[in-house]
């Protein structure tokens, strides 16, 4: 047999499709209800979805359609009224409370539309917040954080002695200090003007790529939707649509 045709032979196995990543969250069946009284409002009516690891994907969808309240599941500050989250292989719903905080507090970075900083810390102590209780090298590695979001510079400023953007990348750095597994980022980028933005987003991707990092957007921005890998439109608190490689 002569050599292109043992290769023809072998080439299939060279073509073919990569297997898909391992999955970070599998959510089944979820509905939320939030009861106000008498009123019963629906926030999620039955999500089912998996999200594999390494994703940059953005929940999108109207005001009031269910993403804040599909984060807040994803990241264990919520349970659902009914249905299945597992989520990095574990069922927090199954957890004891401290077992979940545990969890949430190593597996589980946030990132918020406000920033969430304590006005009263510097920067580099707004990042040690990030970390988990009874982690070393506290000081040290909440500075290196600093430098990944290039704010090295900035270490010793408190919150309102930096923009807006500057406020956000030590907000990221924060959340991907203890190098979580998954990264939840609700409206990171609705105060931030376009140049912050891109920048905000430049940073996230670079510690995925770094870091292997899962980002899960919630956003109505069109610049941060353009830079995602998978998008998943809600609804009144249903999945309408999903673009990408969403399975
Ligand atoms: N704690 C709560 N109590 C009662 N209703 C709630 C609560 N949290 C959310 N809701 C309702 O659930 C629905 C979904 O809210 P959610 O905050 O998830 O929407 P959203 O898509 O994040 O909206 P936005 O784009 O405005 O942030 C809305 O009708 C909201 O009023
Ligand atoms: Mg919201």
């Amino acid at each position: 047999m002569s050599t292109p045709d043992i290769i023809e032979m072998i080439a299939p196995s060279f073509s073919m499709p990569a297997p898909p990543a391992p999955p970070i969250v599998n959510l089944t069946d979820i509905r939320k209800v939030h009861r106000l009284g008498n009123v019963t409002v629906e926030a999620l009516a039955g999500v089912t979805l998996t999200i594999r690891e390494d994703a940059f994907l953005a929940v999108t969808g109207p005001s009031g359609s269910g993403k804040s309240t599909l984060l807040n599941i994803i990241g264990c500050l919520d349970a659902p009224t009914s249905g299945v989250a597992e989520i990095c292989g574990v069922v927090p719903a199954l957890m004891s409370d401290n077992a979940r905080t545990d969890f949430r507090s190593r597996e589980i970075g946030f990132v918020f539309q406000s920033y969430s900083l304590v006005p009263t810390l510097s920067a580099v102590q707004n990042v040690e917040m990030g970390l988990p209780r009874g982690e070393r090298d506290r000081r040290e590695r909440a500075l290196t954080a600093l430098e990944e979001v290039s704010l090295a510079d900035q270490a010793r400023r408190r919150p309102s002695e930096m923009s807006g953007g500057q406020q956000q990348r030590v907000a990221i750095a924060r959340a991907l200090v203890k190098r979580p597994s998954l990264v939840l980022a609700d409206e990171p980028t609705a105060n931030l003007d376009s140049h912050s933005a891109e920048l905000v987003l430049d940073v996230m991707m670079e510690m995925r790529s770094r870091f292997g990092t899962s980002f899960v957007f919630s956003t109505h921005d069109p610049r941060l939707v353009e830079r995602m890998d998978q998008i998943v439109n809600l609804r009144d608190g249903k999945i309408i649509s999903q673009e990408g490689h969403v399975s």
